[in-house]
C-alpha cells in the first residue's frame, strides 16, 4: 500500500476577504488535503451565516471531525479565521498532542483592499459567503488578534514551503 505524504493540520487565519477560501481550494487540490469551512457548510444548511452561536457549535464538530481525519493520515485545512491568539494556541497545541504537524497561514491585506475583494465578491453574488460591508471589517478589525513573527515560529513550515 502506498503511504502518502505525513498528514498535518493547517490553519487559515484572516479577516474576511483576506482569500483564506481561494487559497484553501488550491492548498486542498495540490496536497491533497480535506477543507473545511464554515461558511459553506451553514450556507448550504440554510442557517444565517451570521448566527454566531451555531458557527461557533459547527465549528467545534468540525474539530473533531478533523481529528478523525487526522488520525486516518489525512490533511486537515480549516478555514476558521482564527482571530484569537488563545484559538491558535489550543489548535496548535491539540494538533502536537496527536503528534501532527501543524502549520500556521496568516493571510493579511489593508481594510481597503478587504473592502475592494469583498465588493467584488459580494457583486459576483457567490452565495456561500457572508455580505461583509466596510463598516462591518471596521468593527472586526481591533478584534482581530494578528499572528506576530514570534507566534508564526512556533507553527511548522509549510511542507515545500508553499506561501
Ligand atoms: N491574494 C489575493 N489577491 C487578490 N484577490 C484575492 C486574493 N485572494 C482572494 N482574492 C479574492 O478576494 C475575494 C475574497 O477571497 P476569499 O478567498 O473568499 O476570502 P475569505 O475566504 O478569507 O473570506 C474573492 O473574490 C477572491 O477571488
Ligand atoms: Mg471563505
Amino acid at each position: 500500500m502506498d503511504v502518502g505524504p505525513e498528514p498535518r493540520l493547517i490553519l487559515l487565519c484572516g479577516l474576511p476577504g483576506s482569500g483564506k477560501t481561494t487559497l484553501a481550494k488550491r492548498l486542498a487540490n495540490e496536497m491533497p488535503a480535506v477543507r473545511l469551512c464554515p461558511d459553506e457548510w451553514m450556507a448550504d444548511l440554510g442557517v444565517d451565516l451570521f448566527d454566531d452561536r451555531t458557527r461557533d457549535r459547527l465549528e467545534m464538530r468540525f474539530w473533531r471531525h478533523a481529528q478523525e481525519l487526522l488520525q486516518l493520515g489525512l490533511t486537515v485545512i480549516l478555514e476558521f479565521g482564527f482571530w484569537a491568539r488563545s484559538e491558535r494556541d489550543a489548535k496548535r497545541l491539540s494538533a502536537r498532542a496527536l503528534g501532527v504537524p501543524v502549520e500556521l497561514h496568516y493571510l493579511s491585506a489593508s481594510i481597503d483592499e478587504l473592502c475592494h475583494r469583498l465588493e467584488a465578491r459580494n457583486t459576483a453574488g457567490e452565495c456561500d459567503t457572508a455580505p461583509i460591508t466596510r463598516e462591518m471589517l471596521q468593527e472586526y478589525a481591533p478584534l482581530f488578534e494578528a499572528p506576530s513573527d514570534d507566534e508564526l515560529g512556533l507553527f511548522d513550515a509549510p511542507t515545500g514551503q508553499r506561501g
